[in-house]
């Protein structure tokens, strides 16, 4: 049995393949097969996925799904869903999707079943957001919570910012809903300065609760208030904390009475269902939270049980690895044509490349091929006006999945032309249409273009992108849109043999800095044992701040 990835007998086929797929034209493709786009899609937990616009024969993709196979995909996914120690380098279990199981099923951890005391957590979680809606859970003045505001980093703030953007349409607009990350002070001054501290709920979210940023904005918030309520016991009201650590939210002051927890076998990237998602259900309430967790359930179910060939996570994981590994394509953008998924992109930037951005596999041996890719994006049709053009003309091959909905939750006719949300998805399928057939130099001369202008107008074409389209934007499509990635990420992770759930590339940057950090302490400024660069640039800073 060959040990490396490289040496199994799919991967030496998808090699020999690529050698006589490179060239190959989408143009060519659709001509060949008239039925192209009626037969490459797939659905699944209320999401329509278009694969025919990616260069791929139905032989590149028994290929790819020869490899999932090889590389234990559907093993490592069931040992996933049954709570094994997956994440051998912390060795904990990995089991987020036990956080969006129905009341009543049975997930077995360490001979325990999780599934009552994560529905224990949400059912806190409902009680005391109904409270904070209805206004009933006063703060220490006796004003009811008008102001939410989530201070946590990473895992602890993209998922809910992104997440309470998206559904915002959902939200009880009377409450305000801010999230704080950023360590910069100027990140808490400018979304505090408006808000009246009687009013005002923190909500500090940390796995950890040791986290450099969260602890400092969380301090400095705790300051903000007091400053404004002089009494220590206006705390209790005023902050309650998410996290795995009871011991380090006491010491801060919150009662405990007043966290919400989670467990070690949920990583922060992943734990936007979890406790950590707490802003959100204040926002949507505790039944759009329900449906939320429905839509990641229904996508765990289709990617636990659906034949590999019209798995939708398995599909989108195998297609990226054929551009990743046999194409080159350093990068991946995800376009989503909806103002509401604007920060989709960047929260999927967190998802798959703190988790697939390894050098070496699950033994500890370095690969030697390519594992995660960019992750990158906005919303259309912005992005059109920004980046598209290298896109469309530039010298890099960039796989694209756009996400499009045939009903939009605002409905605006425009006074004398087609809808806004017409004007949108014309784009969505232009745009792809013009990535993948391009527009040759006949086509442009034809035009009656200058022969010598011609070239700058010529599209190649042959750019591969997926296409997911959904009904509506909700709460369930939501949930199974951001499962759908999660499952991709963990299948390319399988494939390229990887631990997806650590992420030690954080950690020396984290250590450097704290080591720094009384270097700048003013009056102090010890001598200092850097490198040249780092001792200058501090001196620098030391001397002008
Ligand atoms: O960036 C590293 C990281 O550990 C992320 O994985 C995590 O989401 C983030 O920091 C925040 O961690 P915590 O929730 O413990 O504050």
């Amino acid at each position: 049995m060959p040990t490396t990835l490289t040496e199994l007998p799919a991967w030496t086929a998808l090699t020999d393949h690529h050698r006589m797929m490179k060239d190959t034209l989408l143009a060519d493709l659709f001509a060949d097969d008239s039925r192209r786009g009626e037969r490459l899609n797939a659905e699944g937990a209320g999401l329509y996925l278009d694969y025919s616009k990616n260069r791929v024969t139905d032989e590149t993709l028994e290929l790819l799904l020869d490899l999932a196979r090889e590389t234990g995909v559907e093993k490592k996914r069931d040992a996933m869903f049954a709570g094994e120690r997956i994440n051998v380098t912390e060795n904990r279990a990995v089991l987020h999707t036990a956080l969006r199981q129905p009341r009543g099923a049975t997930v077995m951890v360490d001979g325990e079943n999780v599934v009552p005391a994560v529905h224990e957590v949400l059912d806190r979680m409902g009680t005391f957001a109904d409270a904070v809606r209805g206004g009933t859970w006063a703060g220490f003045t006796g004003k009811p919570i008008k102001n939410i505001v989530n201070i946590g980093i990473g895992g602890s703030d993209l998922g809910p910012v992104m997440a309470y953007e998206a559904l915002k349409h959902y939200a009880q607009r009377d409450l305000t809903v801010r999230f704080v990350s950023n360590v910069d002070g100027t990140d808490l001054v400018e979304k505090t300065r408006d808000l009246d501290p009687a009013e005002t709920l923190f909500i500090v979210s940390s796995k950890t609760f040791t986290t450099q940023e969260t602890m400092a904005n969380a301090s400095s918030a705790r300051a903000w208030l007091l400053a404004a309520l002089k009494n220590d016991a206006a705390v209790a009201r005023h902050f309650v904390a998410v996290s795995t650590n009871a011991d380090a939210v006491q010491k801060f002051g919150i009662d405990t009475a007043n966290m919400f927890g989670f467990w070690d076998w949920v990583g922060g990237r992943y734990s936007m269902d979890s406790a950590i998602g707490l802003s959100v259900m204040l926002s949507v309430g505790p039944d759009g939270f329900g449906e939320l967790l429905a839509g990641f359930h229904e996508m765990d179910e289709h990617f636990r049980t659906a034949p590999l060939e019209g798995n939708l996570p398995v599909l989108m994981a195998m297609l990226g690895v054929w551009y990743n590994n046999f194409f080159d394509a350093q990068s991946h953008a995800v376009l989503p044509y909806d103002q509401y998924l604007q920060y989709f992109s960047a929260y999927l930037q967190q998802l798959d490349m703190e988790s697939n951005g390894k050098h070496v596999t699950l033994d500890g041996q370095a690969v030697d091929y390519q594992t995660g890719q960019v992750i990158w994006g906005q919303p259309g049709t912005n992005g059109q006006h920004a980046f598209y053009q290298l896109i469309h003309q530039g010298t890099k091959l960039i796989p694209c999945d756009f996400i499009g909905f045939c009903q939009t939750l605002n409905p605006l006719p425009t006074p004398d032309g087609p809808p806004h949300h017409d004007l949108l998805m014309a784009n969505v399928f232009a745009q792809t249409e013009a990535l993948a057939f391009g527009k040759s130099l006949d086509a442009v001369l034809a035009e009656g273009v200058d022969p010598s202008l011609a070239p700058h107008r010529v599209f190649d074409g042959n750019r591969p992108t997926n296409t997911l389209l959904a009904d509506k934007l909700t709460p369930r499509i939501l949930g199974a849109l951001i499962a759908l990635y999660e499952h991709k990420v963990f299948v390319q992770g399988a494939v390229w043999n990887l631990n997806s759930f650590d992420q030690w590339g954080v950690e020396l940057g984290k250590v450097l800095a704290g080591k720094i950090v009384p270097e700048l302490k003013v009056g102090e400024e010890p001598a200092l044992e850097h490198d040249s660069s780092t001792n200058t640039l501090i001196k620098r800073y030391r001397d002008r701040r």
